[in-house]
């Protein structure tokens, strides 16, 4: 079997996308292990999530350095210091400037819950529900200096319903997250995924096999 691909995971608080990462990768014919667990606010749930599972952990806050530059080259040495060659955001809520994004271009992939490229940013389950969108979900994306952007790799879909709250989609959006972080991480780490012309390609054979779109079987009385 090939070597594991060493990923590292950023966090900002519950960890629940780090907890579906840390359950995939206990299965041991997964391609991938966690060799580290960064988070940048102090006491947060995913840090004991990552004490759990016996996974190494640090906290980096932001507010002990003078600026991004500093946390951000902490960060850095910190991913290389432990051998890491996949950087996983899941749930990191600090924007990241173009210096750490550059410096791991290809090697970096962030969750974000809407079907990118539509409501970027924060608050993004009200804006869809707001806008009359009958489908939201999430997206698996490289990430590249502009903020949510980036080749996609994988997305899920969900509907949404009339009498849907932020956080009644929020849920059944987050259950779709947790499915495909561990396939993305999956596919990269297999070696399946490439960006051609700014957009992922993924070998023929795993498209077939697997899906990378998913719904919620509600929507198909919609
Ligand atoms: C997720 O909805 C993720 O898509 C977004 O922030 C949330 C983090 O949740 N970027 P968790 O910390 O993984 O539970």
């Amino acid at each position: 079997m090939r070597k594991k691909l060493k990923i590292g995971v950023l966090i900002s608080g519950r960890g629940s996308n780090l907890q579906s990462l840390i359950d995939a990768t206990q299965n041991p014919n997964f391609p991938a292990k966690i060799v580290l667990v960064i988070a940048n606010v102090p006491g947060v749930e995913g840090i004991e999530r990552a004490k759990k599972a016996r996974i190494p952990n640090k906290v980096i806050d932001h507010k002990d350095f003078q600026g991004r530059g500093p946390f951000e080259d902490e960060i850095h040495a910190t991913l290389v210091e432990a051998g890491v060659e996949l950087v996983c955001l899941a749930g990191f809520m600090r924007l990241l400037t173009d210096g750490l994004v550059n410096r791991w271009l290809g090697n970096m992939i962030n969750i974000h819950p809407s079907l990118l490229p539509s409501f970027k940013g924060l608050h993004t389950h009200q804006r869809a529900i707001d806008s009359g969108v009958r489908f939201s979900g999430c997206t698996i994306h490289f990430v590249h200096p502009k903020m949510d952007d980036g080749p996609i790799i994988a997305q899920a879909s969900v509907p949404i319903h009339q009498d849907d709250t932020p956080d009644t989609l929020a849920g059944r959006v987050l259950i779709e997250e947790h499915k495909i972080y561990p396939l993305a991480v999956r596919l990269i780490a297999d070696q399946k995924v490439s960006i051609e012309n700014g957009k992922v390609k993924i070998k023929e054979e795993v498209v077939q096999g697997a899906a990378l779109i998913t719904q919620d079987r509600n929507a198909q009385t919609l």
